[in-house]
């Protein structure tokens, strides 16, 4: 039985491994300048949406079940005709390239070899082409609107030839939002700073644009940024492929309902018709698997994975994944649930979050504002 041990202490490791993400996260800190900090770690205006995503989570207590033989735990799901060795999903970030020198590219190596899939964003360096063959593991293009239907229709060609198999639209950015923590270095990433032209056509974006996209593209389409029953319908009728249901990190609108609050109403809008995945605030396996109990099917992690790459590149991204998946495996063993499709909504109860708050790394040094 593989579970009984963290993966570091498995006989045979190299030492200099990290064993948790807390270790992963301070190296990040002591690496990354304090704007490059700044600008994975803050969020929109007073940072609440991105406060709420922790809350949420911390919400949400378990209901453990006993004596159900859980001597073999099985972690592995199939999501869009992908196989993963873990329902986790390395999210669009732009600009890696400041985190890492090889950027996306280094994602997508840490993604598969830790048996999963990056979504590339569309303002991340190097090319989508670049990006998209750095491994043969499975990956989705995230895309923002620059152009009309003759762009996004040529940018799907050149999605499709590279090797992603599906494109995701991130809908929760209609303009860019306002980010303090990173106005304080007056200093802008360079997504930002460079080739942000043509953002009205993502703030023109509506339903009856996105039918006549969907039409025109042969790539199954995700709409990221769902947060609402009835946008979820519409995603539904119009055709996406899967519903993504995040805020950005609490990047975007302030004051907005956190992704695990936001699930179980998204869950029953879809009723099964399509799969679900949410971001916001994932840092542990116990996350992970309080997003599969209330009914996802995949969960995203964000800064999280941004932070492995500023430590280890692409070997930073798949020892996370290991010290993830060691703890999903854990978490379902002391459920009693021996693979995925045995958790359900009764394995939790809704709180209070932890008094005096929850901390997800208590043994990170004070000074490491996440
Ligand atoms: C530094 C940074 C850059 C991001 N850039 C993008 C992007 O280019 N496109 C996108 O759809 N989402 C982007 N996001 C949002 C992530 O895809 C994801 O929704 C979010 O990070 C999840 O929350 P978490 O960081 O708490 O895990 C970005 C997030 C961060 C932290």
């Amino acid at each position: 039985v593989t579970i009984v041990m963290s993966p570091g202490l498995v006989g045979g490791e190299p030492s200099g491994h990290f064993l948790t993400a807390t270790e992963i996260i301070a190296r990040a800190h002591e690496v990354l300048s304090a704007s490059v900090w700044d600008y994975v770690a803050g969020g929109a205006d007073s940072e609440t949406t991105k406060r709420r995503n922790r809350e949420a989570i911390e919400r949400w207590s378990f209901r453990p079940r006993v004596l159900r033989n859980v001597v073999s735990v099985d972690c592995a799901t199939t999501l869009l005709g992908a196989r993963l060795r873990l329902p986790v999903l390395i999210a669009p970030i732009g600009s890696l390239q400041l985190v890492t020198p090889d950027g996306a590219a280094a994602a997508v190596r840490g993604a598969a070899a830790g048996g999963t899939l990056a979504i590339v964003s569309s303002v991340s360096q190097p090319s989508l082409e670049a990006s998209g063959c750095a491994a043969a593991g499975p990956r989705w293009f995230q895309l923002y609107l620059r152009g009309d239907l003759d762009w996004v229709g040529e940018m799907a060609r050149r999605v499709e030839q590279a090797g992603y198999s599906a494109l995701v639209i991130t809908v929760d950015a209609p303009v860019y939002s306002i980010r303090e923590r990173q106005l304080r270095h007056r200093w802008l990433p360079p997504s930002k700073s460079v080739g942000s032209s043509g953002e009205e056509f993502q703030a023109m974006l509506d339903w009856g644009t996105f039918a006549r996209l969907r039409e025109r593209i042969r790539l199954p389409i995700v709409l990221k940024g769902i947060q609402t029953a009835e946008d979820a319908e519409l995603a539904v009728r119009h055709g996406a492929a899967a519903v993504y249901v995040s805020n950005h990190g609490g990047r975007q609108l302030d004051h907005a309902r956190a992704g695990f609050a936001i699930l179980p109403e998204i869950v029953s809008a879809v009723g099964g018709k399509l799969p679900i995945i949410v971001d916001g605030g994932v840092l542990r396996g116990s996350d992970v698997v309080k997003a599969l109990a209330l009914g996802a099917d995949a969960i995203a992690i964000g800064r999280l994975y941004a932070y492995a790459l500023a430590a280890d590149g692409a070997d930073g991204v798949s020892r996370l994944l290991e010290i993830l998946e060691h703890e999903v495996r854990t978490t379902m063993a002391m459920l009693g649930v021996a693979s995925l499709t045995e958790l359900r909504a009764d394995h939790l109860e809704r709180g209070e979050p932890p008094a005096g708050g929850c901390d997800p790394f208590p043994f990170l040094l004070r000074d490491i504002r996440m």
